[in-house]
Order: structure tokens, then sequence, then C-alpha cells
């Protein structure tokens, strides 16, 4: 069973994606009463349409979610219009470490996938409030970034964003790092496929995309977190092994300790199976260490009590 924690937008959209994929039976848990559950419903009888051997119910209770072998967790205040997400940090902290603790006391064999802003950060949190060895929990929204790096290169190009492999690492907000040189299409760097104006724009549509629908609809991105999510899960659920940008807790890799940013990652049936070194340049490199740092100066604003049980 694959048990989601937070029915709102995000939630409901990864349910829907796993769903779709018939990936496993799914519960959604959220605190207020009703929603869970009626979102459950919604779905369920969308499963029962299309013909679905997918069971989706809704719990009030974390007691429900024993037996889970993936928790997905999207719980925690969105960002508004103009707020960044580094502004969420102390408000999600706190949500975090109290999810932890349930999934210690329900689920604890499980992998736990997390896609609460500023999700690096909230990796953090649950890192070291779990306690666990790191493979087993893992910060969503490296497949976003790297989508959307996908999706505004495809435009310039004429290219499908499928064909195109995209490298976007660091941190998920306004210091997340696109490498251009490293992201291809048949082998052709992007550096080779686009001019430097190009590159730029491509850059900034990117590290911008979220605010720029926040902006727009007057709330966060849903649909592209919910696909993402359904994949990752889908890696793990069938240990695919495939390769995907995550949010990780980096232990010497990239010259980078106690401290979790988007690196790429192979995602399989333990979690991340092993963590990919890309050949960066000295200044990619150093961008990445910036990055990194980013990361850490939201790390140390947390409440201490919170990284520990
Ligand atoms: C995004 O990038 C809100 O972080 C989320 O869309």
């Amino acid at each position: 069973m694959i048990t989601i924690v937070g029915a709102g937008r995000v939630g409901v959209a990864a349910a829907l994606f796993m769903m779709l994929r018939e990936l496993d039976d799914i519960l959604l848990i959220d605190i207020i009463e009703g929603k869970p559950q009626g979102e459950a419903l919604d779905l369920a009888h969308a499963a029962a349409i299309l013909g679905l051997s997918v069971d989706v119910r809704g719990s009030n209770d974390y007691r429900d979610m024993a037996g889970s072998d993936l928790v997905v967790v999207t719980a925690g205040f969105p960002r508004k219009p103009g707020m960044t997400r580094e502004e969420l940090l102390a408000k999600n902290a706190g949500i975090i470490a109290g999810i932890a603790d349930n999934i210690l006391e329900y689920a604890p064999n499980s992998v736990v996938m997390l896609t609460t802003n500023p999700v690096d950060a909230m990796t953090y949190v649950m890192y070291k409030r779990l306690g666990w060895e790191r493979r087993r929990v893992i910060g969503f929204s490296g497949v976003l970034d790297a989508g959307r790096l996908a999706y505004y290169a495809s435009r310039k190009l004429g290219v499908s964003p499928a064909s195109i492999t995209p490298v976007v690492i660091g941190m998920h907000g306004e210091a997340m790092l696109p490498v251009p040189r490293l992201s291809s299409v048949a082998g052709i760097p992007l550096t080779s496929l686009l001019t430097e104006e190009e590159l730029r724009e491509v850059a900034e549509e990117t590290v911008k995309a979220g605010a720029a629908i926040t902006q727009l609809r007057g709330y966060s991105s849903s649909y592209g977190p919910g696909a993402g999510l359904a994949l990752m899960a889908e890696s793990v659920k069938k240990n695919q092994r495939r390769a995907f940008t995550a949010s990780v807790y980096l232990d010497g890799e990239y010259g980078e300790r106690d401290v979790v940013a988007e690196v790429p990652v192979v995602l399989g049936g333990g979690g991340v199976e092993r963590i990919l070194e890309l050949p960066l340049t000295e200044e990619e490199r150093r961008a990445f260490h910036e990055s990194c740092s980013a990361v850490r100066d939201l790390v140390k604003r947390l409440p201490r009590e919170l990284l520990e049980r």
C-alpha cells in the first residue's frame, strides 16, 4: 500500500497519477475531517469508471498507514503568491517532525518521499528525525525542475521534451542550478544547440516556473509534482532502478557533507540505490556548493529539537 500524507492539491494529484498507473492501493491521510475521505471517494469512482484495479481510501488516523511500504508526504502549508519557499520553513518543519514520528510508529519499514517546501530542508528534518539510513528518505522536486528545463528547452529546440535529458541540481529554490552543458538531445549538449541568450532564458524560466504558476493561478503547482512523484513511486514499487534527480542527504558526494540537495540518483525497491556523481567543471562545482550553502542556511534556522527524537 502507498500512503499519501496530505490530501491537498499535490497529494490528490499524486494519488491520481499513481492510480492511473495502478501502482498499488492508495491511502490518503489528512488532518481535516472528511477531506481525505471525500477526495478518495471521488478518485475511487474514477478508478471504477476506468476499470482500474486500485483501492483508494481516505483517513484521519495515522494508524491506518500500518503496512505501507511507501509513504509520500505532501502535507504542509503551500506557497502563497509572492511568498518564497524559504518563508515556509518554520511552519512546515514542525509538521514534518510530527509526521516523521507517526511514520516511525506505523510504517517503520517504508521508503519515504516528501515534497513539502522548502523541500531540501524538510528532507533534512525528515532524515534526522527518522534516524534511518539515508537511502529511505527522498526529497522530491528534482524531477519537477528537470522536467521544466526539458519543457522550456523543447520549445526553443522544436524537439520533444521526452528526447531531452535535463540536468538540474542543487537546491529546489531560487538557488537551483540548471546545467545546460550536461543536458542533452541525443548526446548533444544544449550548449551546442542553443545560443547563450536562449540558454539563459531557459535557465531563468526553469528557476521561476513554480513562482510563475503560483502568480498566474493563485496557488502553487500540483500536476507537475503529482506526475513526478508517481514516476518516482513507480521506480521504487517496481524496483525499476531508473535515474531521477532527487534531494538526498549527501555524505561526501560532490565534496558535500551533512546537507540535502538535488542530485541524480538511481531509485529502486530499497529507495536510493546509488548516487550518481556528475562530471562538473570547477565553475559548476562552485555553483553547486553555493546552492548547498543556501540549503545549509535554512537548516541552521531550524529549531534543533525538531532534528532529534
Ligand atoms: C514548485 O516549484 C511549489 O515548489 C513548487 O512548483
